[in-house]
């Protein structure tokens, strides 16, 4: 195991900055989930940590050893890529011995236990005698992950694993990885522009942007506390509902008015700001066939089923578009009229023009 260190690290391709002075540790022994839209610089960033790029400017530690102009294989770290890396003309159980076979300090039977012991954590059993080029591509990317980990490196990049395998084999990969990342105790990097698979496999999300890391956090805490509306957008699925709002001044006091709030909802913090951004995640609209004190009143226009069971509404509140999520049992028909409720305490305030989100809070 090992700490990874990032020092103003960057990488330019002519005039695109593809990682832009990043300085980021990522902890012994934790998996770090690297989450980002495609082209914001997670394989760059990936790249320069295996050492197959040099980076433009900064550099990079493994614990305290500089490893910036190192080669690859003097890093001692394991690597597994979007398309299975694997030697033809091999059966599976080889393919995962042949890096042990180099290394002349690993004894025969402790080479033996080390390969039983990933396929046996990978499910490849029934695979280990079978060339590798009679088997599907899932399984063949488990035979390279089973490759990079029964070196034992100390440290393991993933990217995107699991992109370029069939549906089934996905569902799988995700569970073997899963049960991988849990036992072995390797500093992992883990790409991936799935979130599903970030938040199950991460300690810790780095949410990345444009060649920065934008944030950085437990999965819980990037989802429930985006730094600003990047952050309330990427994650969920959907992500945040964005509404502009202007602020009202009353008296001193700032208030959320018509047409989200049914009566003057205070919010402190807003550091002058009248032009705000209100996010709320769909999970958080609560919607019901009947009006209480605290709703108001709109249109369903959209219901659909979506992945988990339940329903995603789009409603209409005057001229607002709202996402709701709700449980199959509401799920409400088209054109049906509902009661709308945004809890005070999941309405996040962003800036309008930066996006940062502004330490306001709703108090009512
Ligand atoms: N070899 C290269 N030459 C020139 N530009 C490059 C090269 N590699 C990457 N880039 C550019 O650098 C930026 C970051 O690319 P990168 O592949 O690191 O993104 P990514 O986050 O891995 O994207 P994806 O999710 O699609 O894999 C992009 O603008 C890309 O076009
Ligand atoms: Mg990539």
């Amino acid at each position: 195991m090992a700490e990874i260190r990032l020092d103003k690290l960057r990488k330019d391709f002519g005039t695109v900055v593809a990682v832009n002075d990043i300085t980021l540790t990522f902890p012994e022994g934790t998996v770090t989930c690297l989450l980002g839209p495609s082209g914001c610089g997670k394989t760059t960033l990936m790249r320069m940590i295996g050492g197959l790029d040099t980076p433009t400017s900064g550099d990079i530690y493994f614990d305290s050893d500089r490893v910036t102009d190192l080669t690859p294989s003097e890093r001692n770290i394991g690597m597994v890529f979007q398309y299975p890396v694997v030697y033809r003309g091999m059966s599976a159980y080889r393919n995962i011995e042949l890096p042990l076979l180099e290394d002349k300090s690993i004894s025969r039977t402790e080479r033996k236990a080390r390969v039983e012991s990933v396929i046996d954590t990978l499910d490849l059993g029934r695979s280990a005698n079978t060339d590798v080029s009679k088997l599907d591509n899932g399984t063949r990317q488990k035979v390279a992950v089973a490759r990079a980990v029964a070196r034992q490196p100390r440290i393991i990049l993933f990217d995107e694993p699991i992109t370029n395998v069939d549906i089934a084999s996905k569902v799988q990969l995700k569970r073997v990885l899963k049960r991988l990342v849990k036992q072995h105790n390797q500093t992992i990097i883990y790409v991936t522009h799935d979130q599903t698979e970030a938040m199950t496999l991460a300690d810790e999300i780095a949410l990345m942007r444009d060649g920065v890391i934008v944030q950085r956090g437990a999965p819980r805490e990037v989802y429930d506390q985006p730094n600003d509306r990047f952050g309330g957008w990427f994650l969920g699925n959907p992500g945040m509902n964005f509404i502009e709002y202007r602020v009202r001044r009353d008296d001193g006091n700032a208030l959320l008015t018509e047409p989200l709030f049914n009566k003057p909802t205070r919010v402190d913090g807003l550091n002058g700001h009248t032009e705000v951004v209100l996010g709320i995640r769909p999970e958080h609209v609560h919607v019901y066939p009947t009006p209480t004190q605290d709703t108001v009143e709109a249109k369903v226009v959209r219901s659909a089923l979506v992945v988990g069971g339940q329903h995603l509404l789009t409603l209409q509140i005057g001229d607002l578009t709202l996402k709701a999520k709700v449980q199959p049992e509401d799920g409400y028909d088209k054109a049906t009229t509902v009661y709308v409720a945004c809890p005070i305490d999941y309405v996040f305030v962003f800036e309008r023009e930066s996006g940062q989100r502004l330490a306001a809070s709703v108090t009512g």
